[in-house]
């Protein structure tokens, strides 16, 4: 399987700190936004990923993230000139993705809990149809909300109801089986004039071929959408990090827990990080592993 980071848009919502630039390269306490859902796609086992961001911001996100290779990852780019909807990512990436099934994830997502790892890598494991991961939120109307029969299975997801049926919003992360893209090809823009994952999405309901699984209270699934939440967020990870000692979303130390880089490739990684508090941080994880 392979992995889309969708990071375009144009982020008004969070403007003037994205005016010049992307609201995924923002820090989210101490590491930028676009770390914690590349995080996501390395722990479900995906390490051939495309980043998808505007012409624009293509080249910082080029700059931080370079190949890959340091992390035994592989990382290539594509350009999305306008937010024409989410659902356009797999047109962009259809030579990309080559036949192949496809994570999908919003570069604005952020997602933390025990167990994670496992419940990603099932839903990777999956032969076909698509798997999709709702929430309970206080606000479903902001978000694609998802509906039910009496066993539980979705029967539809409705984008931004008026009057949602449920409180289970669909998150910004997506399984798809190789049908995708076809299926991408054969939307047409909605009212609002995008290709919407939703409609989408709606196509493997009507198929019976979605599965819906909801994250349960042990999980966090955090918003960035405006100053206070972003501000939340990286509250959030800031009090797990220091209570806890251990890092969310450090992508070095993922690649190394995940086999993907040896213990030298790790020391070599944080020596780049110098005396950062960050660099001192690979370095236990180091030191652990040895002790262990
Ligand atoms: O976060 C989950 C929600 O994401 C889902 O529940 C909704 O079903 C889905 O439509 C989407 O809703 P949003 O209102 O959050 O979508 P938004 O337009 O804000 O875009 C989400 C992120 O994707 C945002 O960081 C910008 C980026 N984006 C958006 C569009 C429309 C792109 O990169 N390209 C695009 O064309």
């Amino acid at each position: 399987m392979k992995g889309i980071v969708l990071a375009g848009g144009s982020g008004t919502r969070l403007h003037p700190a994205t005016h010049v630039v992307s609201k995924q390269l923002l820090p989210v306490y101490d590491k930028p936004m676009i770390y914690y859902p590349l995080s996501v796609l390395m722990l479900a086992g995906i390490r051939e990923v495309l980043v998808i961001s505007t012409p624009g911001d293509r080249p910082l996100f080029e700059r931080l993230l370079a190949d890959g290779h340091s992390l035994g990852m592989s990382f290539s780019y594509a350009e999305q000139a306008q937010p024409n909807g989410l659902a356009e990512a797999f047109l962009l990436g259809a030579s990309f993705l080559a036949g192949s099934p496809a994570a999908l994830v919003l570069g604005d997502n952020i997602f933390y809990g025990a167990g994670l790892g496992e419940v990603l890598q099932a839903a990777s494991a999956e032969p076909s149809g698509c798997t999709l991961f709702g929430y309970r939120v206080d606000d479903p109307e902001r978000y694609g909300v998802a509906e039910f029969d009496a066993s539980g299975n979705v029967v539809g997801i409705e984008e931004k109801p008026k009057q949602p049926k449920t409180q289970i919003a669909v998150t910004g992360l997506y399984f798809y089986d190789s049908d995708v893209v076809e299926i991408a090809r054969s939307l047409r823009p909605s009212a609002r004039g995008e290709l919407e994952i939703t409609d989408l999405n709606n196509v493997y309901v009507a198929r019976g071929a979605a599965r819906l699984k909801v994250l349960g209270r042990g999980m966090a699934w955090l918003d960035t959408g405006t100053p206070e939440s972003l501000l939340e967020a990286g509250q959030f990870v800031r009090v797990l990090q220091s209570r806890q000692g251990s890092h969310i979303a450090c992508l070095e130390e993922i690649a190394y827990r995940m086999r993907y880089i040896d213990g030298r490739a790790l020391e070599g990684l944080a020596a780049r990080y110098g005396k950062s508090q960050y660099g001192a941080y690979l370095r236990s994880v180091l030191e652990e592993e040895t002790q262990a």
